[in-house]
């Protein structure tokens, strides 16, 4: 079985970035910039914001965070965003999601630059990667991609399902399994609450993706012997982070698998900075 390590490939792609940062920054005369907006207290998002910033960081990415109280208008989200889309120094925007009630964060996201945008959530790059046109895919979908194609996981011809159809994985992610760039080229199937023989559906896949948010949701009888097994799940318990997968009763069955936490989530961050410098290098072309 290999254990698809997420924390160290989210590592060697930082170093490898770091490198690219130091050389562009001399060429560029100033860091990548990523403005960061966090509305609320969710506990969470605060912790999924910390260490991105802790991420920019350590790549040479200049961290700029805006943190608003939870009454904060839908206007004042709306300028704050207007702003950072003219501002030189800001090359990419990341709106922490989900956002508290009342505001509407899909308003929000149209408003974001599309080439700012390295959450890959605007509506012009969710149909660039439909369309297969070079723009932003968001950072968990590339990060699974990125981890697969590190482990030189063969995924042509494969028959892959994907539970959960959320926009920001479960959709990008068939979009990205189809086929991105030369890579991937599997059969793709997207399963959700209504889905019917869900056990029997997940049990014919070669590569299953747990997007559902449930813990221990994927069970040892619905995976396949042999299979590749992504868990996307960052789920809270009382006895600490739980995947979406029952890690300890499957991993005798399958021939690859990520862990929770140290799989998935590592690489989220890593596509963030990823993105990023992208859009520093188209910034400054
Ligand atoms: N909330 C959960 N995942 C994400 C993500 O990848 N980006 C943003 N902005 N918010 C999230």
């Amino acid at each position: 079985m290999i254990l698809l390590d997420g924390k160290a490939t989210a590592a060697a792609i930082r170093s490898e970035l770091k490198e690219t940062v130091a050389a562009k920054e001399t060429l560029y005369g100033r860091k990548p910039g990523l403005a960061v907006i966090l509305v609320g207290e969710d506990p969470a998002s605060q912790v999924y914001v910390r260490n991105k910033e802790r991420a920019c960081e350590n790549a040479g990415i200049e961290s700029l965070a805006y943190r608003l109280p939870a009454d904060v208008t839908q206007k004042d989200v709306e300028d704050l965003i207007r702003e950072l889309n003219t501002r030189d120094d800001v090359d990419g925007i990341l709106l922490q999601l989900p956002l508290p009630k009342g505001l509407d964060s899909q308003t929000c996201l149209d408003l974001i630059d599309p080439e700012k945008d390295v959450d890959g959530f605007h509506p012009v790059n969710v149909g660039r990667l439909a369309l297969g046109l070079p723009g932003y895919a968001p950072c968990t979908p590339a990060g699974v991609i990125e981890l697969l194609k590190r482990h030189e996981i063969t995924t042509s011809g494969k028959r892959a399902v994907i539970i959960g159809r959320s926009n920001i994985v479960g959709k990008p992610m068939a979009m990205m399994l189809w086929g991105y760039g030369d890579f991937a080229n599997a059969t793709v199937t997207v399963a959700h609450s209504r889905t019917p023989n869900l056990k029997e559906l997940c049990a014919e896949a070669d590569i299953l993706v747990a997007a559902i948010g449930r813990p221990h949701f994927v069970t040892a009888d619905m995976v396949k012997e042999g299979a590749v097994v992504i868990d996307v799940g960052i789920n809270r318990t009382d006895n600490g982070l739980a995947g979406d997968c029952d890690f300890d009763a499957i991993k005798d069955k399958v021939s690859a698998i990520t862990p929770v936490p140290g799989g998935v989530g590592p690489m989220t961050i890593a596509m963030l900075l990823v993105n990023t410098i992208q859009a520093y290098e188209r910034h400054n072309a």
